[in-house]
């Protein structure tokens, strides 16, 4: 059985950033809906009850039809959600690790076009989904893709660094239709430390 592990911090430790309300919706109905539908679809397979949502995202092609997608979009939300909990933090590190810092110069140019490029991706993502930072393996560098609903890039084979919630559910209470003031507010909670060791644990 999956299950839903607590935030690492308060529902309300990342305000006024993102607010108390929206984040304990978020985890404890949003999150918990994902979790709640990966068991009932695995209910019937037994065999796949004791597969990590990494594994099982990873093995997609192999799950039975009947369950297939419902597997990618709960499994899917069930990590991409964990993965987004942690890079976020209420005593998040601003300096960008020094490793992951000279990285994104190499491959963006500079910081401060890494955040804008990162931004600008997330502002106009269209409808639902996620915009990640990854290692991209195959090419050896850093890249910022989007991916639409749960899907995440486990399923292309790269290397999550952090990410960004970008459905409505992450900042509407608060932020309403204000997209980009959410996106800009988010920055302030995004633990670089976290982000730096995701780099070197994968690289
Ligand atoms: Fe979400």
């Amino acid at each position: 059985m999956h299950q839903l592990s607590p935030l690492p911090y308060a529902y309300n430790a990342l305000e006024p950033f993102i607010d108390a309300r929206t984040l304990e919706i978020h985890h404890s109905k949003h999150h918990q809906s994902y979790v709640d539908k990966l068991n009932t679809a695995l209910e019937k397979y037994p065999e796949l009850q004791d597969k990590t949502a990494e594994e099982l995202i990873a093995m997609l092609d192999e799950i039975p039809e009947t369950i297939r997608t419902t597997v990618r979009n709960n499994a899917g939300g069930h990590f991409s959600h964990t993965f987004y909990w942690n890079c976020m933090s209420p005593t998040a590190q601003e300096d960008i690790p020094e490793e992951l810092g000279k990285a994104i110069v190499d491959d963006f140019g500079s910081i401060v076009a890494f955040k804008e490029q990162f931004t600008v991706a997330a502002t106009n993502l269209f409808g639902s989904g996620w915009v990640w930072l990854v290692f991209d393996a195959t090419n050896k560098k850093l890249t910022i893709t989007s991916t639409q609903g749960h899907d995440n890039p486990l399923m292309t084979g790269d290397t999550p660094l952090m990410v960004i919630d970008i459905w409505e559910h992450a900042y509407y209470l608060h932020y309403q239709n204000r997209r980009a003031e959410y996106i800009q507010n988010w920055w302030n909670v995004l633990d670089w430390k976290v982000v730096g060791q995701n780099y070197t644990e994968h690289i």
